[in-house]
């Protein structure tokens, strides 16, 4: 069996202002947006007692992303709000001016035109932006990686984009979205990773999922627990686990919950550059063969990457049985504890955290973490079973990946 690698945040820490951009004001605010959609309803908080009395935590937290907005996956949050911004932006408003109704509108469309929002995509970004893209009568042009499945390339085709199938990986797929944008009239790309002099809309994206963390906070306070002390997130490029860690790190500065980022061993770049130590990205490359399609990424989120070296505790690097563990754990749970569909992407913090609790080699990790019965954990369960055929190959003929 592969093994799990892991290492202790101690990163030199630098300003720590992109922080400012999961302010709460910015999350409230992206929050009011995405609540304005007919389709929007708060996606359920899983709690699974049995689960963290077997494990030996005191509770244990997921949110279901499989009930997002009908598309399977917490994507569409970060898109929908980057392609609003943007459009506010353009028109000379504010994105508060723009809810649903109005942005779906005649009056609307005709003050911003046409346009074609160009993306690279695992599928679940892609989807999310060819599904805002059809909504707001706007035209979208999505690319994915060697390997991506039939399944999702038809999800995204199905909102009326036009999606290819790309002999690279998802690094140099969005590299040729940015090629293809620049060549287009009005072509503008809504790529949920920064880089040098691309931070605006990625800053977007990464409040546009704040909704989740908020909603999750919510739903915690809801249940009386005043916050988790441990969230474990997974992580392609690492705009979701900023997102996450910026938002957790506003809403509790005098103590914030201890966070693991969890990412493909295949695609560790956050983990490596953790490694090396000195604060510097580092960058995988070459082909990324894992399950987890939506975490093979190997070039970081420049933004994030500064939230998360400032704040996180541990980097993780997960070979593919701990995510297909996870997803049979969610899927399988204890009679009384919600069951949680959850797909390759989604399932691997459970694994990871399932591994910690019950290996004795890992015994050195739950320590460092302080994990025991006093302990609340926070998972997302990114999302459902995207790729319906692996789910089943996992979760009932038991397919394993050692
Ligand atoms: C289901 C799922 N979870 C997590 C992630 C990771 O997000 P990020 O690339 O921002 O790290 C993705 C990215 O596509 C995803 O599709």
């Amino acid at each position: 069996m592969k093994e799990i690698k892991w290492v202790n945040n101690t990163m030199p820490k630098s300003d720590d202002k992109e922080l400012a951009v999961m302010s709460l004001e910015a999350v409230a605010k992206a929050r009011r947006f995405h609540e304005s959609f007919p389709q929007y309803a708060m996606t359920p908080l899983a709690k699974l007692d049995h689960m963290a009395e077997f494990l030996g935590l005191g509770s244990l937290y997921c949110k279901d992303e499989s009930w997002r907005f009908g598309l399977n996956a917490f994507k569409v949050l970060g898109g929908s709000f980057a392609m609003a911004r943007y459009i506010a932006k353009e028109t000379g408003r504010d994105v508060e001016q723009l809810p649903y109704e109005v942005l779906t509108s005649d009056e609307l469309r005709e003050a911003f035109g046409q346009a074609t929002f160009f993306t690279a995509t695992d599928g679940n970004h892609g989807r999310g932006v060819a599904w805002a893209a059809n909504k707001l009568r706007q035209k979208a042009v999505v690319f994915m990686p060697k390997g991506s499945t039939q399944t999702r390339l038809e999800n995204i085709r199905k909102e009326n984009a036009t999606a290819t199938i790309e002999d690279m990986n998802y690094d140099d797929c969005v590299r040729l979205a940015a090629e293809h944008a620049a060549k287009t009239p009005r072509g503008v790309v809504i790529q949920d990773t920064a880089w040098e002099g691309y931070e605006e809309i990625p800053s977007w994206i990464m409040q546009g999922y704040g909704t989740m963390a908020s909603e999750a906070d919510e739903q915690l306070h809801a249940d009386g627990c005043q916050r988790p002390t441990h969230i474990f997130i997974q992580a392609g490029v690492g705009s979701l686990a900023g997102a996450i860690q910026g938002y957790f790190a506003n809403r509790y500065p005098e103590n914030p919950p201890k966070v693991v980022v969890v990412e493909a061993a295949e695609a560790a770049c956050l983990y490596k550059g953790a490694a090396a130590g000195d604060g510097k990205i580092r960058i995988v490359d070459g082909d990324m063969p894992t399950i987890q399609a939506g975490l093979a990424c190997g070039e970081p989120n420049t933004i994030s990457w500064e939230i998360l070296k400032n704040h996180v505790s541990v980097f993780a690097a997960c070979p593919d049985w701990v995510s297909a563990k996870g997803m049979r754990v969610l899927g399988a749970p204890f009679k009384g504890d919600p069951q949680v569909i959850s797909g390759e992407s989604g399932a691997v913090p459970m694994g990871l955290l399932f591994s910690i609790m019950t290996m004795p080699e890992l015994s050195e990790l739950k320590n460092d973490l302080g994990l025991d019965e006093t302990s609340r954990v926070l998972l997302f369960s990114t999302e459902g079973d995207t790729d319906p055929i692996r789910y089943k190959d996992i979760v009932w003929y038991g397919k394993n990946y050692d």
